[in-house]
């Protein structure tokens, strides 16, 4: 048996369970590990300090596996932006058929991957950026909740209305991004509309995720409170996992702290620390709700086997038998 969907033909993957784009985590490793276990998984481009090392990790990437894989290519607005367009040519000319964008305007980057035979994975947090990105010419839309890890956007809408108003107006496939780490959020996501799911947080609690140990046993102690929004205050939330930097930055953030007085609290640098060292404290760093739903260090074979498996069970057994 096997749950086929429209995504799963677009990116030709056996499973619909998708491991978005994580700096410092998405790496070859993890991603090969995701794409043998037949979901996609995206190296993350801006993880690799320039367009060079992401073509290595990209060719790193093949010999650890012969499935599809992807990259992922974030936008964020920058005083000094990364070379994105020397990035986007490393993903093309590597070879790399399948790309997940996300942040803003990824109208030039859309058209560059178009033009060069790569599907174009689209993950935004609101149904109107679905949109304006669908008339962009995206293939695929992963539409991420509130209660995602990482950016949520400034809508603040869980993905129990946002996956539903999506499906109910964009036309090509979507994903449900946000909260999702077990086989029943990959069945209410198919219920709601979605033809597949995308985990970040779930994926990084795995064997092959190239984190410390610590901080995957922090994620499976943690519970569904144990994260913090910063850069409220600055339209630019982030959910990350709480700690003692992020309970400062919200605290400065309340008294009134700009960018400026908490920029070296949250820097990237120290994030990348705690994963490196397994000191939770020493940075911020991503993590969701679906804390509250890890309880185990599973491979990435186990996991996407387990949540493929138990959602099959609960479609043909459970729903089934509600129905008289
Ligand atoms: C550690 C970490 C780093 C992330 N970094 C990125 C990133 O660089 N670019 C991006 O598009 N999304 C990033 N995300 C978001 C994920 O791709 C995904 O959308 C999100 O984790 C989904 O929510 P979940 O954690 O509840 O599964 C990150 C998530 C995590 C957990």
């Amino acid at each position: 048996m096997a749950i086929k969907t429209r995504f799963t033909e677009l990116v030709g993957v056996e499973h619909p369970v998708v491991q978005g784009g994580m700096q410092w985590v998405g790496r070859a490793e993890l991603v090969a590990a995701v794409a043998n276990a037949g979901g996609l998984g995206f190296i993350t481009a801006l993880t690799q300090p320039t367009p060079d090392a992401l073509r290595a990790e990209i060719e790193r990437c093949r010999k650890l596996t012969d499935k599809p894989f992807g990259v992922n290519l974030t936008i964020l607005p920058a005083i000094n932006p990364p070379p994105y367009a020397e990035y986007r040519k490393a993903i093309i000319e590597s070879g790399v058929k399948i790309v997940e964008t996300a942040g803003n305007k990824p109208q030039e980057h859309v058209d560059d991957f178009k033009a060069n035979g790569v599907i174009v994975v689209h993950k935004c947090t609101s149904v109107r950026h679905a949109l304006s990105a669908e008339r962009m010419g995206v293939d695929a839309i992963s539409i991420d909740g509130f209660e995602c890890a990482g950016h949520p956007g400034e809508d603040d809408v869980p993905g129990l209305i946002l996956i539903p108003a999506a499906a109910d107006k964009v036309k090509v496939p979507m994903i449900a991004s946000g909260g999702f780490g077990d086989a029943r959020g990959l069945v209410a996501a198919l219920a709601l509309g979605a033809e597949g799911i995308n985990m970040g947080t779930r994926f990084m609690c795995t064997k092959e995720s190239p984190i410390h140990e610590n901080v995957k046993r922090q994620i499976v102690e943690n519970d569904e409170r144990a994260t913090d929004l910063i850069f409220r205050t600055m339209h630019n939330t982030s959910r990350v996992a709480r700690n003692d930097i992020s309970r400062q930055v919200v605290e400065l953030e309340r008294s009134g702290a700009k960018f400026e007085d908490v920029r070296e609290l949250v820097a990237g640098t120290r994030g990348r620390v705690v994963y490196e060292t397994g000191d939770p404290d020493h940075g911020i760093w991503s993590a969701g709700q679906v804390q509250g739903l890890i309880h185990d260090i599973p491979t990435c074979a186990e996991l996407v086997s387990r949540i493929v498996t138990e959602a099959e069970a609960i479609i043909k057994g459970r729903l089934a038998r509600f129905v008289v």
